[in-house]
């Protein structure tokens, strides 16, 4: 257990700030807020000193854009998700010390204080350059405000300060072909004086600082690494913006100038420190046996592991992350997550559908981390999660032991007897579970460490099926005594190392046992529920989920994607027409009797229709999308009054009303909600 050698006295671990523009979906929880938590209550629970922080991310034209968007106020758009996002995260047991937000007074002091240190020791250069300006909207165009191509992967939605895709940190003349994200107008060059992080001349204390950390997970490592040693290395990066919504550069010279949104959120962490302990704050930032960790998900890994560092070792009084346990990015059934597209499951909505079931969603998103690579949420796994295993595995084993402990004692703990070789297997890898838990947890390996926890429960589970106290009890009385004292002791165990996970479900489990919170057991302890302690009655711990509710969740994100998919690839209205224009066409619903190819063509099939008032033949370019046989008997629109055309020889009689599927392909506009008749006008 490295940390845990006498170097570190105190842990302050920090959760990337989000962005206060939106509420919180599965992608956060797993990318960092889980792991952070789960990490966080392991040292609370192995009894180390610990301090939790996060809060909101208010600054930043994320959040102007958002404002824009919903034509509100900057100020207002961070106050509504500031609740929404804080509430979120503590529905879910994200136990933080302190939420707080970089809109806060202290952090503006805290942000401008830090900024004047560097200033004051010439750390910054100032440098007049020239900076993309949309003149519509009379703005410089930072970091989101612009978009264009991405110079090293192609991504054409790259944004002005990062590509998300490969993960390069940009500047907007990096960009290829920039566009306004305000306008969409090709923006021109206009002079402006900011301050730069001399990166390039920081790089040697930079790589230093990395060849110190080879331990750090391989993602982080290897993304630091390759960017210090790619083509020119560290380039310096401007520290204020031409913006007005910040926090204010302190200086002189440098009005509608605010600090680059990535200066002042990580010093964000500082402050909320700061709001959460006024008098001793300082022992856990400046003091070097305090061990600083940063969970964050890997679009922020170049900002934690060479910016913020730069800032603190510039500063000077600071000590520097000892570890940056980012997580790749989770995906929702085999997409990538996005807000803008509704392409998410957001923590609120869950919590309509599963009331008190936060723990099934963590258990899942635990299990299926994307801790060395991107990976995907899906309902379907998320059922069998909870069905095959909380349910089936954990809950039927507690819920198999407290029942028996109430039938045949009363809910009174017996005393074992003499442990059979069986028990003693038994005890043995119970008492190495705590050890092989914190190994895993110690190392960041969150999906290791949750599947040894479900792997006791599994002991648990086979050791009763093995014994049968069941039947046993007819028997031979004194031997069940000792397998359901066995039982109570694994229960007791489950309890205590699941809290980091399932904070819900341990707090649960210790009031059906009757007992108060327990640390961390020792190594190989194994007894933790006295005999003759009275437990409290059996209660179900999970419930199974239904098909029913993982379809309603697989629709509704169907329905997003449809919708989507029609929004994004529809064609603008056409200019207006009239009502009696419309009143012309005469549009009948009508049968297809008989349906066959039309010789030498790919796309058009002869088709004989029953309109309700004659029968007809219309030839259809459908021929790619159905085979003639499988549409014989289909309903229909069709346009009846058109002029008759001849398609290769064949007089066609007006035209069937087909529209494009998500796919692209042509499908019928039916009227399959009518009581059926041929001929009815379609008005
Ligand atoms: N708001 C950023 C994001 O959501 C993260 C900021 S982390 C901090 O990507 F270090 F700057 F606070
Ligand atoms: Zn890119």
């Amino acid at each position: 257990m490295k940390f845990m050698s006498k170097k570190f006295n105190r842990t302050l671990v920090t959760a990337a700030l989000p962005y206060a523009n939106g509420p919180v979906h599965i992608g956060h929880l797993a990318g960092c807020y889980l792991p952070a938590d789960i990490y966080v209550r392991y040292l609370r629970n192995t009894g180390h000193d610990v301090k939790f922080i996060c809060g909101s991310d208010e600054h930043g034209v994320p959040i102007t854009i958002k404002a824009k968007n919903e034509n509100t106020s900057p100020q207002l758009v961070v106050d509504k998700y500031h609740k929404i996002m804080g509430d979120a995260f503590n529905d879910f047991g994200i136990s933080f010390d302190v939420y707080s937000r970089t809109s806060s007074k202290t952090h503006h002091e805290t942000a401008s204080a830090f900024f004047k240190t560097l200033y004051n020791k010439n750390v910054f250069t100032e440098q007049v350059t020239e900076q993309y300006f949309d003149e519509a909207a009379n703005q410089f165009l930072a970091d989101r405000y612009i978009t264009g191509t991405c110079p090293k992967c192609n991504n054409t939605n790259a944004y002005g300060d990062q590509c998300e895709k490969c993960g390069s940190t940009l500047s907007p003349t990096d960009l290829i072909e920039p566009k306004s994200a305000l306008s969409g107008n090709k923006p021109v060059l206009k002079q402006t004086k900011n301050w730069f992080l001399p990166l390039d001349k920081l790089q040697p204390k930079i790589k230093a600082y990395l060849e110190q950390h080879t331990d750090w997970k391989s993602n982080v490592y290897g993304q630091c690494k390759s960017w210090l040693d790619s083509g020119d290395g560290l380039q310096p990066r401007a520290m204020t913006r031409d913006l007005d919504w910040g926090v204010p550069v302190p200086v002189d010279g440098a009005d509608g100038k605010v600090l680059y949104v990535w200066f002042d959120a990580p010093i964000g962490y500082i402050s909320a420190t700061k709001e959460l302990l006024p008098n001793n704050w300082e022992d856990y930032w400046k003091k070097e046996d305090s061990r600083l960790i940063h969970f964050i998900g890997k679009d922020n890994i170049v900002f934690h592991c060479i910016i913020f560092p730069a800032m603190l070792m510039e500063h000077g009084e600071y000590v520097l992350a000892d570890n940056v346990p980012a997580n790749e990015f989770l995906n929702l059934e085999g997409n990538k997550i996005s807000t803008s597209r509704n392409w998410a499951v957001w923590l609120h909505e869950y919590l309509e559908e599963f009331k008190n079931q936060q723990d099934v969603l963590r258990y899942t998103l635990c299990s299926n981390a994307p801790e060395t690579k991107d990976n995907d949420f899906t309902w379907k796994d998320f059922q069998t999660k909870n069905n095959s295993e909380l349910v089936a595995i954990f809950g039927n084993f507690i819920n198999r032991t407290l029942v028996l402990t109430h039938k045949f004692y009363n809910g009174v703990v017996p005393a074992a007897n003499t442990y059979t070789k069986d028990d003693l297997i038994v005890l043995e890898e119970l008492g190495k579970a705590p050890q092989k838990i914190s190994a895993a947890i110690e190392q960041f390996k969150f999906r290791e460490a949750i599947s040894e926890w479900m792997n006791v429960a599994r002991i648990g589970n086979k050791y009763l099926a093995d014994t049968e106290p069941w039947k046993l009890i007819k028997t031979d009385e004194e031997r069940v005594k000792t397998i359901i004292n066995v039982a109570l002791q694994i229960s007791t165990n489950l309890a205590i190392l699941c809290e980091p996970f399932l904070p819900f479900t341990s707090k649960k489990l210790f009031e059906l046992l009757n007992l108060n919170h327990l640390k961390w057991p020792s190594a190989k302890q194994t007894s933790n529920i006295a005999a003759s302690h009275k437990i409290n009655k059996e209660e179900l711990l999970f419930a199974k989920v239904e098909d029913e509710q993982i379809q309603k969740q697989i629709d509704k994100l169907l329905a997003s994607k449809e919708k989507n998919d029609s929004t994004s690839t529809a064609n603008p209205i056409k200019p207006e027409t009239s009502f009696d224009d419309f009143t012309k066409m005469d549009i009948r619903t009508a049968t297809i009797l008989e349906a066959e190819a039309v010789p030498k063509t790919d796309k058009l099939l002869k088709l004989l229709l029953d309109t309700g008032v004659d029968k007809r033949t219309v030839v259809s370019g459908i021929a790619g999308f159905y085979k003639p046989e499988s549409i014989i008997g289909q309903k229909v629109c069709l346009l009846a009054n058109l002029a008759p055309r001849k398609i290769k020889g064949i007089e066609s009689k007006g035209m069937i009303l087909m529209a494009e599927n998500n796919k692209g392909e042509l499908c019928f506009v039916s009227p399959t909600n009518l009581e059926f008749n041929n001929g009815s006008e379609v008005r």
